[in-house]
Parts: structure tokens; sequence; C-alpha cells
């Protein structure tokens, strides 16, 4: 397993996030309250049994069981509901925006850059800190939920619609997302990592994505065409055109292997193509044990020199 970033709804590193966390707390310290309360009287009452002024007990029954708890729960809701139109306020124009696709198991990353073009990656989503940035969420196959436990709430992509999630990351960090929704055998796999930059460095980071790989005779290119990876994966700049699974343009510099199941390391990636059924069970992708020896050793370093 990578080592994990964090993922933490209490543990805030954006403003939706924030807001969150504070209702759940006022929530836990009126509810802590009130218990306490609740177990005071009934020690009391345990204490001090017998006889009791009854019309003192009809108006703690009233006052105690009714009035009270209307009180509360409506000043609850009242605050619950006036973060609301905080969180859905709409993002200000020119924000970055995000095109997820959840596809069993994995994340289809689309940034959309100024001039209209677009650049495509996978299982990793880059954002500039202290700016708000605007997903769209879909999928291709079944009910997936995206969620970015410490930069805000969750929002479920499903097939044939687009739904709409406003997230404002103020810290820069390494955060982790994750699949909410029971989508099938690799759900619990079904992750991702969310690096929060500086807007200069994040600006370097998709200008970087935008290159298209150097094309070079490689010897693990002539492995990775050979042995049909490219029906599956894109590397830009290269014959490899597949559309069907991750784009592999810029897989060196990925933090992991998967959507967040393995560190992206060469040891990790020779056991990603030869047991990957033995690493995510229910996986699509094809276990490809009959690549080894120098076949494999080239078609590992090709992938990782792709930065
Ligand atoms: Cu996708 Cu759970």
């Amino acid at each position: 397993m990578p080592v994990s970033p964090s993922q933490s709804a209490l543990d805030t590193a954006g403003e939706g996030a924030k807001q969150i966390a504070d209702l759940f707390y006022v929530m836990l310290s009126v509810g802590v309250l009130i218990w306490l309360v609740v177990i005071g009287l009934m020690i009391y009452a345990i204490l001090y049994p017998g006889q009791h002024d009854a019309k003192k007990t009809q108006l703690l029954v009233i006052g105690g069981g009714v009035v009270f708890p209307t009180i509360v729960l409506a000043a609850l809701l009242t605050y619950g509901l006036s973060i609301l139109p905080e969180l859905q306020r709409p993002v200000p124009a020119g924000s970055q925006v995000v095109e997820v696709v959840g596809v069993r198991w994995w994340w289809r990353v689309r940034y959309r850059l100024p001039d209209g073009g677009t650049v495509e990656t996978a299982n990793e989503i880059h954002l500039p800190a202290d700016e708000a940035a605007e997903f769209k969420l879909t999928s291709e196959d079944v009910i997936h939920s995206f969620w970015i436990p410490s930069l805000g709430g969750k929002m479920d992509m499903i097939p044939g619609r687009e739904n709409r999630l406003k997230l404002f990351p103020t810290k820069v960090g390494v955060y982790r997302g994750v699949c909410a929704e029971f989508c099938g055998a690799a759900h619990a796999q079904m992750s991702f990592d969310v690096v929060v930059r500086s807007r200069a460095d994040f600006d370097r980071w998709l200008t970087d994505q935008t290159q298209d790989a150097i094309d070079v005779p490689h010897p693990g290119k002539q492995v990775f065409l050979r042995r049909g990876c490219s029906a599956c994966h894109a590397i830009r700049g290269t014959v490899a055109d597949g559309v069907v699974g991750p784009d592999l343009t810029h897989f060196g510099s990925r933090r992991s292997i998967g959507a967040a199941v393995l560190d992206n390391t060469a040891e990790h990636l020779r056991r990603w193509i030869r047991e990957t059924h033995e690493v995510k069970p229910g996986v699509e992708m094809p276990e490809f044990d009959s690549i080894e020896g120098t076949e494999l050793e080239a078609l590992v370093e090709y992938l990782e020199s792709l930065r």
C-alpha cells in the first residue's frame, strides 16, 4: 500500500470540508451536552426514587420531552441549512475546471485548458491552492461517488449525467480521494491522490502535462506496442492511442499505480504487469505474466521514463 496521505474529513484542507467539520463538531457538542443532562437525570432518579410532585413531573416531561427537543432540533436544522448556500455558491469565472469520469475501478481525469484544449491523465488530480475548482463528474459504467474527505463533500457520478462539485483547497499538500459508493469488486481499491500546490507550481505541472511523450526508439516501447498494451492505453506523441484504460503519457511522474493501489516504483510496476489480478482482484486489465526477463525490464524502464 502507498504511504497514505490524509483521508480524514476532520483533518481539513479545504473550505467545504471545514464547514462540514464545524457542523459535525457543533452537532457533537450539543449531542454530548444533552446526553450528559439525560444521564444526570437518570442518576438522580435512581438515587432519589419515590414520590415526586405530579405537577413538576408533568412539566419536566412536556418541557424536556417536547419543547426542548423541538427548539434544539430547529436551531440545529437552521444552522445546518445556513451553510448550504455557501457550499452551493457558484464558482467564480475563470476557475480551474476538472472533468472526472468514474470507470470501474479508476478515474479518468481531464483538464480544460484556457485555449480550449484538454489534457487527459488518470488517478491523480492536481489543484491550485486558495482558488475554487469546479469538478464536472460523470461515469462510464455504474454509479460511483467522488470524495476527497479533506477538501469537501462527496458527489455521485452517474452514467449519462453531469454532476458538479465545487472545491476550494486552502492548504498545499497531498490528500487521498476515494470512491464512496459501492461499485463492484474493486470498489475498495478505487482511490486517487490529490496534490494541492501553489498556483505557479500548478501551472508548471499543467504545462508539463500538455506535452506529448518524447517519442524515443526505446526497446520498452516496442514491447508496449507488440504486446498490445496500446489497444487500451494511450501515450500521446506515439502511435499508442487506446482509450479504454488510463492515459499513460506521463505515467512515470504519477504517485501511484492501479488507482492508488501501489506506490509508483519499478518493482511495483513489474508486479502490477505480471500479477495484476492478485494485486487488485476484479480489475479489468488482463494479466501479462508472459512478459518477463529483458522484455519486462525494458517495458518497466520505458513506462517509468514517461515523466
Ligand atoms: Cu467506484 Cu465505488
